[in-house]
């Protein structure tokens, strides 16, 4: 007997949890694993939104049967993104379904002959088309980008209901709560921006391009392939990927550092008390050399300042920075005002390196970098009274 939910009398939603895998990606921690959403409309005709990753596909099959028996045939499977979280079960149904129509658009075709071997079955749609089930109606919506070329949404006319794919999703799995309205928002909060900002924020240009496609759309649910469904506030996740996929970010500072011996650290606790001392109340200080990438490049996109420490190592920073600068430049992560600081070491590098970095951005240095010969002195402290000093006035004069 398997468990399935109802988003309206004939829409289901038949995704599945997985808390095995260990990172997403094979890169990105999945603390509190991940659920792959796929839905079922059971109309005249039937059709699902997306797949499940391959492993679960038996239970998969087993959900959609506990649905419409296992005499009624799957009409189209509509394909909004082919990355393997979702597309991973599509040859089992395939195998299952031999006459299922798959439905997505010429790049998704390209991506489903490079990936599985499919070349037959396929059903194209362009922008705008749709497609009569019998009482429900599919329209789509082509979202390149977010995250994968292929990308699109599908809308349901009749319960105006937006599967979105990637966007709007989370990391998390859905632990009993289905709903927006059955869950602990603090906790998704945080899966979803540390989601946003690691697989998503790339392409924030195309999360606005999509917001322009969907204005005018009446949305009653958002049910995208990850995270909680969002039923009765649907706005509260368009707003926060607005949000975040503008650049806006909150009042607080991220200070980040590499310390061999921790000479590096003891400037980073210097700065954030003088911070503190000034009023902001959002400050955490994170060592790169154990805090995941993942939840660094989170807090970077969450917080307004972003203080990097480095001390220099092989001439170069110390490598965890240099792999967190290098993901950054990549997200292109935008909107911020930055401190710098380190130490010189025997050769220096590390404080040169984040200046670079600095360099390539848009972010608004508060203060000149400060650097320590060694062990900071009377006069690097100074040095970075004056860094925390700027960075905690810019801060304040933000609302
Ligand atoms: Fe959840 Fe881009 O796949």
């Amino acid at each position: 007997m398997h468990h399935t939910v109802q988003l309206t009398e004939s829409v289901h939603w038949i995704g599945v949890n997985d808390r095995k895998t260990r990172l997403f990606e094979n890169l990105w921690p999945l603390e509190n694993g991940i659920a792959y959403n796929s839905y079922l409309i059971d109309d005249d005709k039937v059709a699902l939104i997306d797949t499940v990753e391959h492993s679960s596909a038996e239970e998969y099959i087993d959900k959609i049967q506990s649905i419409i028996g296992s005499e009624r045939k799957v009409d189209y499977l509509v394909v909004n993104h082919m990355e393997p979280d979702h597309s991973g079960a599509i040859r089992a149904l395939v195998n299952q379904y031999p006459e299922i129509r798959i439905v997505g658009n010429q790049k998704t075709f390209k991506i489903l002959s490079a990936y599985y071997g499919l070349e037959s079955n396929h059903y194209g749609v362009k922008k705008e088309e749709e497609i009569d089930l019998g009482h429900h109606t599919l329209k789509f919506i082509m979202t390149p980008w977010v995250h994968w070329p292929e990308t699109m949404m599908t809308y349901e006319k009749t319960q105006k209901i937006l599967f979105s794919g990637d966007a709007f999703g989370s990391f998390g799995s859905l632990d009993g709560g289905i709903f927006d309205d059955e869950i602990n928002f603090d906790f998704y909060r945080e899966e979803m921006r540390r989601y946003f900002s690691n697989i998503v924020g790339k392409y924030s240009n195309m999360v606005q391009k999509a917001f322009k496609k969907l204005e005018g759309i009446d949305i009653n649910i958002v049910a995208a392939t990850h995270g909680p469904v969002w039923r009765h506030d649907p706005n509260r996740v368009l707003s926060l990927y607005d949000q975040w996929s503008r650049f806006e970010s909150e009042k607080g500072v991220v200070l980040i550092f590499g310390s061999m011996y921790g000479n590096t650290e003891k400037m980073a606790d210097y700065i954030a008390r003088r911070i503190a001392e000034k009023g902001i109340k959002n400050i955490r200080v994170r060592d790169a050399s154990k805090t995941h990438l993942s939840h660094l490049i989170n807090e970077v996109w969450r917080y307004r300042g972003v203080v990097l420490g480095s001390s220099a190592y092989n001439t170069q920073m110390v490598p965890t920075m240099e792999h967190l600068t290098n993901t950054l430049e990549h997200i292109g992560a935008k909107n911020h005002y930055l401190g710098i600081f380190g130490s010189f070491s025997w050769n220096g590098g590390g404080v040169k390196k984040l200046t670079e970095f600095a360099e390539k951005t848009d972010w608004e240095m508060v203060a000149e970098p400060v650097e320590a010969q060694g062990v900071a002195d009377q006069q690097t402290f100074e040095q970075c009274d004056q860094l925390a000093q700027a960075m905690a006035d810019k801060l304040n004069q933000m609302e």
